[in-house]
């Protein structure tokens, strides 16, 4: 497996290459990263997984500086995993001038959920990663479903500015707990670890509600939001919407994805869970 820093060598290295497979990562790996090599394997080769901490995608008082940097530890895991290359470049490499050319996703996609409390954010994601599109030129690129906004909108980058990529989707993995797997987990304290799952479990209830018949959204995305804060949490948001546009449910909607974005003490976690409005026979 090959490690590069710079863009030189990594456009040296994939010349003349056709179906690559791109995993685009902030790095600090852990087994939900590793699930999307897998994938990628599958629907590409060579498979290329980028390691870029992105400053255009935190805000002022985020966690950028503190954000865990891991390249021998991750480079180990995506050898195992059957990446081919990885593209590490620093932030020189990727932003040699400021970047005043930027992507600006459509309001509709991003003016709320994750884009209403983190604003910029996804002007950010959708800037480096269009960069990454334009660096390895690939035939595919993975993402997870973890970020399930995010997803919607590489798929809308795509889309309108017509790149000759196919996005898969990975599901998200989740620690035995039902905890979704976030390189953010390990901000959390013993006590916040165990406490973590309970968004989660939130979002879990609100679905079961929803596909035993209740139909009063608000009263149950209420509900989850008051137990979180009960045990300690502060909400950001608990949505359902529909699962393609992210539009608040209509009465044609059949797919429906509830949201959530809540911190413990210092750390945000985000999660969501997809699902049908009636349960499959
Ligand atoms: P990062 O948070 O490192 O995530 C990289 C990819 O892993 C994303 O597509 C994310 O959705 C996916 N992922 C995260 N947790 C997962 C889990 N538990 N199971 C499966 N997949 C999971 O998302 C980013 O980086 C950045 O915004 C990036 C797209 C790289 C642009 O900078």
């Amino acid at each position: 497996m090959q490690v590069l820093h710079s863009i030189a060598e990594l456009r040296a290295a994939l010349a003349g290459q056709t179906g690559t497979a791109l995993v685009p990562t902030m790095g600090n790996l852990h087994a939900g990263h590793v699930s999307l090599v897998e994938l990628a394997r599958q629907h590409g080769q060579p498979v290329v997984a980028s390691i870029f901490v992105n400053p255009m995608q935190f805000g002022a008082g985020e966690d950028f500086e503190r954000y865990p940097r891991t390249l021998d530890a991750d480079c180990a895991k995506l050898k195992a995993a059957g990446c081919d290359l990885v593209f590490a470049p620093d932030v020189a490499e990727m932003y040699p001038v400021p970047q005043t050319f930027t992507v600006q996703p459509s309001a509709s996609l991003t003016q709320d959920l994750d884009g209403a409390f983190r604003p910029g954010h996804f002007s950010g994601v959708a800037t480096v990663v269009l960069k990454l599109f334009n660096l390895v030129q690939p035939r595919v690129a993975v993402f997870g479903k973890k970020d399930y906004q995010q997803l919607l909108v590489i798929r809308e980058l795509v889309r309108q500015f017509n790149l000759p990529i196919e996005i898969v989707a990975g599901d998200t993995l989740r620690e035995p707990d039902g905890l979704a797997m976030s390189s953010r987990n390990g901000y959390l304290d013993p006590s916040e670890r165990m406490q973590a799952v309970r968004l989660h479990a939130e979002l879990a209830a609100i679905q079961a509600a929803v596909q035993s018949g209740e139909r009063d959204f608000s009263g149950l995305t209420a509900t989850a939001c008051r137990h979180l804060k009960m045990a300690g949490w502060r909400v950001d948001y608990v949505e359902l919407r529909d699962v393609e546009n992210l539009q608040l449910p209509v009465s044609e909607s059949r797919h429906l994805v509830v949201l959530g974005a809540a911190w413990l003490g210092k750390t945000r976690l985000i999660d969501n869970l997809a699902f049908d409005l009636f349960v499959q026979d």
